[in-house]
């Protein structure tokens, strides 16, 4: 059998046995994403990057990452310099952030670098293998989310919330109903339901969001990530002082649950085409949900998270040096044959971090939160205003 023929044997499975033949979506996603044999994180080494489905920004050079480590170095600052100082990284993909962030933080600021300890932690085991090839440095080190004793740093992440599971729900004869996976006749189906959880419920609250109004034609499909609150609630409690900084594609919740995103936002990649359709290239390609921020802002509030600010990835990288970078382009390309091929490459690739089109990496958001600080620092990524 391939292994997607026995990720589907295994869901078929799980929802035979499950009350009424049925698992929420949530769960089908959580099965093809993170099964441990058959998932597509856990199995596949090359998810990422050109060979694989999609890539992310450390993927367009180092920059990226290097701008984090300038972000790093201020909150090691704003904190008083504390020895040790941790950074740890949720969902570290191929490891490519943390090696340029290493790198930046050796060069550039060495007393910070002293001072700190590198921790990832990494739900695939494919990749944590990967990792653990490529960074054979003495700073770094891996661990699960239960064993991580409470730091003070920051705990950060990029493109990580966005991978995890998700319930679908739907609006339908005003009811909120969701959306459970079936089988019939060896194909999976989906069903609408009673909601699965009162959770589902409080979270609108949260938001302040009422699908129920008229604004919101019947059929509105749309997802809740009550994994990200989860995850919230367990790493505010690994915060003993310091920074939560998550980048990924999202929005406010205003924008997220518009009425005429209808079809809320969960997109597969396979081999970097995107499509709609969950129940195809099962185990082997990617599922993914924008981020609701306002729902990880406000429910950060309640487990002792306070907002520090939220912004888009262009910003905070051209309040970091991004521009500089840009400006100082033509002295730093040394001249050559190649050189100008060489500009214009750096160019684009300096550009797209920030490009502010709707698809666009600049358009990632940016939110800092912070815990048992006793100012509330002006962090250097922060100084230019959100756009209004
Ligand atoms: C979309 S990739 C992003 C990788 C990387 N941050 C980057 O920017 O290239 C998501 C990463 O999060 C990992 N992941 C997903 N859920 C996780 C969890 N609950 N804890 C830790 N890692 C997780 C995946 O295995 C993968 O490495």
């Amino acid at each position: 059998m391939t292994p997607t023929s026995d990720l589907i044997t295994t869901i078929t499975a799980h929802i035979q046995s499950a009350p009424q033949q049925q698992i929420t979506f949530a769960s089908y996603m959580d099965l093809v994403l993170y099964h441990p044999s058959y998932g597509y994180y856990t199995t596949k080494a090359s998810v990422l990057g050109p060979e694989g489905d999609f890539i992310t920004s450390p993927h367009l050079g180092h920059d990226f990452g290097e701008l984090l480590a300038v972000q790093f170095a201020d909150m090691w600052c704003s904190l008083d310099q504390p020895t040790p100082f941790h950074l740890v990284e949720i969902g570290a993909g191929q490891g490519l952030i943390a090696g340029d962030v290493l790198a930046h933080l050796q060069q550039n600021h060495p007393d910070c670098y002293t001072a700190l300890r590198y921790i990832i932690i990494e739900k695939s085991p494919i990749l944590r293998t990967l990792q653990q090839k490529l960074l054979t440095h003495e700073k770094v080190s891996w661990s699960t989310l239960e064993n991580l004793p409470p730091i003070t740093g920051c705990l950060f992440s990029n493109e990580l919330i966005d991978a995890f599971p998700v319930h679908v729900i739907q609006k339908h004869d005003n009811q909120l109903r969701e959306v459970y996976v079936t089988v019939e006749d060896n194909t999976l189906h989906e069903t609408l339901g009673p909601l699965s959880s009162n959770r589902l419920l409080e979270y609108f609250k949260l938001i302040g969001i009422d699908l129920l109004t008229d604004a919101y034609p019947d059929s509105y499909r749309t997802e809740v990530n009550l994994a990200a609150l989860d995850w919230l609630d367990t790493v505010a409690n690994k915060i003993d002082r310091g920074f939560l900084l998550t980048i990924d594609y999202g929005h406010t919740a205003q924008r997220y649950y518009s009425p005429a995103r209808h079809q809320g936002t969960l997109k597969c990649y396979y081999q970097h085409r995107h499509h709609d359709d969950p129940y195809v290239n099962i185990g082997q390609q990617d599922l993914t949900t924008h981020v609701d921020f306002t729902a990880l802002e406000r429910y950060g509030v309640k487990v002792g998270l306070a907002p520090l600010g939220f912004t888009q990835q262009g910003l905070l990288l051209m309040a970091l040096g991004l521009g500089e970078r840009i400006a100082t382009l033509t002295q730093t390309i040394t001249p050559g044959p190649d050189s100008f091929n060489q500009l214009i490459q750096r160019r684009q690739v300096l550009h797209q971090l920030m490009d502010m089109s709707p698809i666009g990496l600049g358009t990632f958001g940016v939110l800092i939160q912070s815990k048992r600080l006793t100012d509330k620092p002006t962090l250097k990524g922060l100084t230019i205003p959100p756009l209004g």
